[in-house]
């Protein structure tokens, strides 16, 4: 069955209550209440399709990558690799050598840091960031200064929650040896005008990494049109599994960097004298990988490409926007993070509620938020916050989800407002 004839309607927006059937958890009850999942940039939940494929592969297929000649191995293979090129084709990068699988976003930044960093960069080179980076965009980072004797830059903020490109351009020197950004900012949503900072790097020949964990969910990424270097992100944001995850990255960069780890699957040949590596993508990619969390990938791919990301984009604006109206009744709510430009994401405190409050009055109510500080603590220092509330949509999102949060918030600040 085509899911585009299921899950789209005549008019070409999507189905929501079609794509709802879809997944199973969103059926559940939670205290005795309809769950309202409002913490998708944490993790987004999966569609029966997803599973099916991972299970559909254990009862069928598993057996050990690229080791076997028997039946087993080659469909596992087939299904791994097949699951690469569905990667390829969505992020339209150039070629599969192109696409390593890692566990996530935070080991594919990891793996850039450590084996194109770690290398080559010393005392005095710079790495440029963004004061909204997720702590996976600054502690790899911090950790190879520790290492090399080089300097980690940051590029501010503005109040609406933008990063400065005047700033960010003044900061770019003749030391700058790498840019790692955010695509999408995870703790305010904001999208960050990607192409105008990777202009401004290239024209100085800097390589540009980009933190695309909350972006590939939500909109068409395409790492050729971008014209960056490296590309990381993570499957459990976009309906795949946890557990695994991309780096793209470009292959003449990829090809000078030594591998990462050492181990089965990255070499050709090993002797106690002398070990050759293994061509890309497998010399990033040591030991036995996440079979079934790739083919789970695929999947996911498959589904949202079956929705079609534009229609996903507008789904989730059309419901960001409704949701920032509806908060905006709340007394007392103030937003953080007000760029023009932003994700399905709300970050917003309640006069005189601490958010941790918020989140259990909520969450007794069956709407789950995330509160706290995202794992972005800069930037909630940037506003003179321990923590904020979050509410963050996704394309089986619905405005009656929103009515429900912006209810139990009225209940919250009557009770502790
Ligand atoms: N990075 C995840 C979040 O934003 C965990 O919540």
């Amino acid at each position: 069955m085509n899911a585009v004839h299921v899950l789209v309607s005549d008019s070409g927006a999507l189905d929501v209550d079609a794509i709802r059937r879809d997944f199973p958890v969103l059926e559940r009850k939670v205290r005795g209440l309809p769950l309202s999942y409002l913490d998708n940039a944490a993790s987004s939940q999966r569609p029966r399709a997803v599973i099916d494929a991972m299970s559909h592969y254990y009862e069928n297929s598993h057996a050990n990558v690229h080791r076997g000649v028997h039946t087993l191995s080659q469909e596992a293979t087939d299904l791994f690799e097949g699951a690469r090129e569905k990667v390829r084709r969505f992020v339209n990068a150039r070629s599969t050598r192109e696409v390593i699988f890692v566990r996530g976003t935070t080991e594919a930044i990891n793996l850039v840091a450590q084996s194109y960093g770690r290398p080559t960069f010393g005392p005095g080179d710079e790495i440029l960031v963004s004061w909204l980076e997720h702590h996976a965009n600054i502690v790899p980072w911090q950790m190879l200064c520790q290492q090399t004797g080089a300097t980690l830059k940051v590029a501010p903020i503005t109040q609406s929650g933008e990063v400065d490109f005047d700033a960010f351009a003044a900061l770019l020197s003749p030391r700058t040896r790498l840019v790692a950004l955010a695509h999408v900012s995870n703790a305010l949503g904001t999208v960050i005008p990607v192409h105008r900072f990777i202009a401004a790097a290239r024209a100085r020949g800097v390589p540009v990494l980009l933190d695309g964990a909350q972006a590939v969910p939500h909109m068409k990424v395409d790492v050729q049109e971008l014209d960056c270097d490296f590309y990381a992100f993570s499957g459990h944001k976009m309906c795949g599994p946890t557990g695994i995850g991309v780096l793209y990255g470009r292959e003449s960069l990829l090809n000078a960097m030594p591998p990462w780890q050492g181990g089965g699957d990255m070499i050709l040949a090993v002797s106690f004298e002398k070990t050759v590596y293994n061509g890309l993508p497998y010399k990033f990619e040591a030991g036995t990988p996440d079979i079934a969390g790739a083919i789970g990938l695929g999947a996911a791919i498959d589904y949202l490409e079956s929705l079609g990301m534009e229609r996903i984009a507008a789904a989730e604006h059309a419901l960001l926007v409704y949701a920032n109206e509806r908060l905006a009744t709340v007394p007392g709510l103030r937003f953080v993070g007000t760029a023009p430009e932003k994700a399905a994401v709300v970050s917003f405190t309640i006069d005189k509620v601490h958010p941790h409050d918020l989140g259990t009055i909520l969450d007794h109510e069956g709407v789950a938020i995330r509160t706290g500080h995202h794992c972005a603590m800069p930037v909630m220092e940037f506003y003179g916050l321990p923590a904020t509330a979050r509410a963050s949509f996704a394309f089986y999102n619905t405005r009656a989800e929103i009515d429900r949060l912006v209810e139990a918030l009225h209940t919250a600040r009557e009770m502790l407002g």
